[in-house]
């Protein structure tokens, strides 16, 4: 049955009805212990939700639909490594690469699947100190001082955000960088600004197979090859290393034996950070930073796992995301960093979020009969504020917003980080209450809801908590919604016209059957192509 048929659903649907005529400064004025009974502090992570427009019986309701859809059960099923992913077949087990407890056993498939997570865990860190301790060398003798991760979607946009994030605990004689666009654009600067005696490329690909990851390694190795002449196979078999989980097809491309890093089916690739995935993170943080991530993101795993539906910060997030999207028709959902190592968080949680939950069918193949995921996107404050958020001020779109937010800055001077936090605290303010003018086009109405997660400083721990907060965050969503969040057939068929489209890109005189509009872009390129 899904979801929308039952009790909890017709309950919040009545609820809501009764709430949306409501204005946050009318319920902070009714209950001036607003923030305490809306708030939760998860061990140093504080969770302020008090800003949603909701009250409690939002929150017990929201909490009966939880519950209506089983959503501790089905934790209970990924957790224990159960074929969760149906569509594919597979167990969606990342928690088992964070996993700290020796004594508990992992299973996916039936097999316990620590020891080999150990096994790459410990190859992971003997890799990494040999080149951060300019132990690894080049095909001329010289240590590695850059390193390029060439992949895209999961196996980019995660290492990218954490190296970026905990660039203050980066190695400062080793720069990391990230390649996964098609467009040259992004590797050929790069190559051109490179010593090929003292780079390590990664490629990083769950099938290796994607088309955009191997044209850029298939570039770059030809790069290197160039640049090393005879030295060749030294180059190759030092210099070049591959995380997968198809290592049959990284050997054919030349990698090494001994620089392959396995991950493997029953890992997402938007879930794969914890995985060797994170190699060019832990390169450029070490590996006890690294680990101190996965501590975090296990910690994490915990509170979602033991805590009370009123204190459990993930199943709120997604109980209010659900609130926001299903029930006062909220389309969109704005993540505001107010940390520039954040930028790229938004864009790590675009994937996480839209292609696990943009889906409007069921495993079944019936439809879920509502909205699913939000369309998110956001930026870094104090930016932003300079950029969309007079949309959100006066635009008259309901569209709520995460803020993040530290304690302390992670690149300190004077007088920077109060003023920082003074305008991530007011532009929550102003959003939830607006303004009273006596010219309409200086008011702000307010109603604008809002979350605000506050951290003691941007480490490896909190950012692991963080990450895998809106990991559990995504997935109870898609419990609730009767959704697989792990597989993504829906961008199978772009691939697949673009394979067929390429021979009459690639040839003025290759016509094929086409719509009227592809044939006119055709046309008009090859006529103007030098
Ligand atoms: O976007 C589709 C997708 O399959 C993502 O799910 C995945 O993270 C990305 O492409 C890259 O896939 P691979 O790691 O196999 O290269």
């Amino acid at each position: 049955m899904s979801i929308t048929a039952t009790p909890a659903w017709q309950a919040l649907t009545a609820h809501a009805a009764k709430m949306r005529p409501r204005h946050l400064s009318d319920l902070f004025a009714a209950d001036r212990d607003r923030f305490a009974r809306f708030s939760v502090d998860a061990d140093g992570l504080l969770f302020d939700y008090s800003k949603q427009l909701i009250d409690s019986e939002t929150v017990a309701l929201l909490a009966a639909l939880a519950d209506a859809a089983d959503v501790r059960g089905w934790a209970r099923r990924m957790f224990a490594g159960e074929a969760i992913n149906r569509s594919e077949n597979r167990a969606a087990l990342h928690i088992a690469l964070r996993h700290r407890e020796e004594s508990l056993l992992m299973h996916a498939g039936g097999e316990d699947v620590m020891p080999k997570i150990r096994a790459t865990q410990a190859r992971m860190r003997h890799f990494c100190d040999s080149v951060r301790g300019g132990g690894l060398r080049g095909y001329s003798g010289e240590p590695i001082r850059a390193v390029v991760n060439i992949g895209i979607g999961g196996s980019d946009l995660g290492p990218r955000m954490a190296t970026v994030a905990l660039d203050a605990y980066a190695h400062p004689g080793l720069n990391v960088h990230y390649v996964s666009n098609l467009d040259a654009a992004d590797l050929a600067p790069r190559l051109e600004r490179l010593d090929p005696r003292t780079t390590l490329f990664i490629v990083t690909s769950k099938t290796f197979t994607t088309l955009e990851t191997l044209c850029n390694a298939r570039s770059a190795r030809d790069w290197l090859l160039a640049a090393a002449g005879d030295a060749g196979d030294a180059a190759m078999a030092r210099q070049f290393v591959a995380v997968t989980a198809n290592p049959a097809e990284a050997l054919l491309f030349g990698i090494a034996a001994d620089r392959l890093f396995e991950f493997w089916d029953w890992v997402g690739g938007r879930f794969s950070l914890w995985s060797a995935v994170g190699l060019p993170l832990a390169l450029a943080i070490g590996m006890d930073a690294f680990e101190a991530m996965l501590a975090g993101a296990h910690a994490m795993d915990n509170h979602f796992r033991d805590a009370p539906t009123e204190r459990n910060v993930p199943l709120l997030m997604a109980l209010i995301g659900i609130w926001n999207i299903n029930f006062l028709a909220a389309q969109s959902l704005s993540i505001s960093p107010y940390s520039q190592s954040l930028r790229y968080l938004p864009d790590y949680l675009q994937q996480l979020d839209m292609e696990s939950n943009g889906k409007a069918l069921r495993p079944d193949g019936l439809p879920v009969g509502a909205s699913t995921a939000p369309v998110l996107w956001g930026g870094a404050g104090s930016n932003t504020q300079h950029a969309y958020f007079q949309m959100l001020h006066q635009g008259g779109t309901l569209i709520p917003s995460d803020f993040i937010a530290f304690v302390e800055s992670d690149f300190p001077l004077p007088g920077h980080h109060e003023k920082l936090l003074a305008n991530c605290f007011a532009q929550a303010e102003a959003l939830a209450f607006g303004n009273d003018h006596a010219d309409p086009l200086r008011t702000c109405p307010g109603n604008q809801p809002s979350s605000m997660i506050l951290l003691q400083r941007l480490d490896p721990y909190n950012l692991g908590r963080l990450l895998a907060a809106y990991e559990h965050k995504v997935c109870a969503q898609a419990a609730i919604w009767g959704i697989n969040p792990f597989d993504q057939w829906g961008v199978e068929l772009g691939k697949k016209l673009a394979a067929r489209l390429l021979p009459a890109v690639e040839e003025a005189d290759r016509t094929i059957e086409t719509d009227s509009s592809t044939a006119g872009l055709l046309r008009w390129y090859h006529q103007h192509k030098a």
